[in-house]
């Protein structure tokens, strides 16, 4: 039987300074997360400088913190992990760097870790039997991916977004109706009280790649709508807005997942992201997979967005390959999922 791993991870990309000790990449020790939301609310939206600031300032302390909850010192540690990218370059500079200082200082194995491949890893903390090969679909504030997982850490992208991310259409959709910033969490909870069939928003066809997904034309075309009826003096529902937006963004992700799990013969499908948690989304996706005869997973609300329990549980399948990093670890903003 392997040995124990326990693994202190990083997670600096954006705005939440996060630190977690993960066991084995499926048991959550500790799971510390410090949000710089509400700071970014007053500019409606994440400032990379203020994000690199504060990430400076809370990062020894939610280190510190992830260390004590799981009753643990450095030196218990097997490797240290850290998102490398993508994300706000200054922002990851924050973390690689703490990452690389411990590593150092107390003499552990440093594991670089894609931010996505965090985001697909998070489904395996709470779902101890799913196992490669299986298709996730990641549905973040910067990524839209449609992924085949032939194993730990092999990845396939089958579709990505040509434009807006998923995310990025709910935060844009959110400010027009005037919800505010993180849009996400404030759309879903006003859905509810919406009519998702009152407006007819088009669903974008990318006419090349079944699994490419496009969503400026439908923020576009809820700008248009609230112009036009501002014009013709029309009072808006916002509620109705936010319903008939949200499900014709749940129809286009829920269908080419669906196709992408038949189409490459599986019967296993994975969400992840900040907008994994949209409530509405799980609901039809559930169905769909239900109907399908296809096994839904997803990661609780706490492990979609961004933690680094979900870093911890890629990095410990990196190491079982063998993969370690040297002391010229730097961040990459752009990096490609796969790359190392
Ligand atoms: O994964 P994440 O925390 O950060 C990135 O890696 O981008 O995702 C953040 C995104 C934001 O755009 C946020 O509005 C969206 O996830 N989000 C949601 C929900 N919760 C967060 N979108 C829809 N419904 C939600 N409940
Ligand atoms: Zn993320």
């Amino acid at each position: 039987m392997e040995k124990n791993k326990v693994i202190l991870a990083i997670e600096s990309s954006c705005d939440e300074t996060a630190a977690a000790v993960v066991r084995n990449g499926r048991e959550v020790l500790s799971n510390v997360i410090s949000s710089q939301i509400e700071l970014h609310t007053l500019y409606g939206g994440v400032v990379p400088e203020i994000a690199s600031r504060k990430h400076i300032e809370k990062i020894n302390q939610v280190v510190e913190e992830a260390l004590k909850e799981a009753n643990m010192t450095l030196q218990d540690m097997d490797a240290i992990a850290v998102t490398y990218g993508p994300g706000l370059v200054g922002a990851l500079l924050v973390g690689v760097a703490e990452a690389k200082a411990i590593a150092f200082a107390a003499e552990k194995p440093l594991i670089g870790v894609h931010h996505i491949e965090g985001h697909i890893s998070a489904n395996y903390i709470e779902n101890k039997e799913l196992e490669p090969p299986f298709i996730c679909l990641v549905v973040s504030g910067g990524h839209t991916h449609l992924v085949r997982v032939a194993d730990y850490g092999v990845y396939e992208i089958l579709g990505r977004t040509r434009d807006d991310a998923a995310g990025e259409a709910f935060d844009k959709v959110a400010r027009a109706i005037g919800l505010g910033y993180p849009g996400g969490p404030k759309v879903d909870k006003l859905s509810k009280e919406g009519d998702p069939q009152a407006i007819k928003f088009p669903k974008a066809k990318v006419a090349d790649n079944a699994y490419d997904f496009s969503f400026s034309g439908l923020k576009s075309a809820v700008l248009n709508y609230i112009n036009g009826c501002q014009m013709k003096g029309i009072e808006i529902n916002r509620a109705d807005i936010a319903a008939s937006f949200q499900k014709a963004v749940i129809d286009v992700l829920v269908e080419h997942a669906m196709k992408a799990v038949k189409d490459f013969g599986n019967d296993k499908l994975a969400i992840a992201g900040g907008v994994a948690s949209n409530s509405s989304l799980r609901q039809a996706m559930e169905q769909a997979c239900r109907e399908n005869g296809i096994k839904f997973y997803h990661p609780s609300p706490i492990y979609c967005t961004d933690n680094a329990a979900m870093i911890g549980a890629a990095a410990y399948y990196e190491t079982l390959k063998g993969v370690e990093h040297g002391w010229d670890l730097n961040a990459v903003p752009n990096l490609k999922l796969g790359e190392r």
